[in-house]
């Protein structure tokens, strides 16, 4: 059992292990794998959230598919900042008639997705669908395509497993919860 750990001036505790975390993504990539293999489809993983959560599910896909890394959004302190960016890009035209999938560790309000997504939408991709690793369904505010998620976790603020708090936090291979 991991000991809680100080992020910054904030305390977290442990709230789910890099084992379970593995275990849910393995049942995730059977998913995809039976609804995909054969279309050639085009991952979007957003960053920098969902570095390590998409690392993860690349090494079990296998079957052809392209990766591309995405970064749109700033997110600052425990709270979203509703502040939705698209800094490095897609080729323009590289997902129309494409089976598309975003990779993306967390939907919270669903506010970066629901900008994002009529973005994608304008390269006439054949389907958008999204997989996300964690999903807080109370906080969720945003019509979305939430087709496969790892985990449904309660409203409260986590990090580690790629998730930050004000940058730090990233690199912890479990997921924490800010302990009150
Ligand atoms: P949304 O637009 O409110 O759904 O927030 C999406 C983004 O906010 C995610 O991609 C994360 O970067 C960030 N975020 C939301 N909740 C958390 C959290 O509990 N911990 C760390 N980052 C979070």
């Amino acid at each position: 059992m991991s000991a809680p750990v100080k992020v910054k001036d904030k305390y977290f505790k442990i709230f789910i292990e890099n084992q379970k975390i593995e275990a849910h993504i393995h049942e995730l990539c059977e998913k995809l794998k039976a609804r995909y293999e054969g279309t050639e489809p085009v991952f979007l993983a957003i960053l920098n959230g969902a570095f390590m959560f998409a690392a993860d599910v690349f090494k079990h896909l296998e079957f052809d598919c392209e990766i591309t890394f995405v970064k749109l959004a700033s997110y600052e302190g425990v709270e979203s900042s509703g502040e939705v960016r698209q800094l490095l890009g897609l080729e323009e035209g590289g997902l129309k008639g494409r089976e598309v999938i975003i990779l993306e560790d967390i939907v919270d309000t669903g506010k970066t997705l629901s900008e994002f997504i009529p973005l994608l939408q304008k390269q006439e991709p054949k389907s958008i669908s999204l997989a996300t690793l964690l999903y807080k369904p109370d906080a969720l505010q945003y019509d979305l395509p939430i087709d496969f998620v790892g985990f449904e976790i309660p409203n409260k603020f986590v990090i580690g497993y790629g998730l930050d708090y004000d940058g730090f936090g990233r690199n912890y291979k479990d997921i924490y919860q800010l302990a009150e």
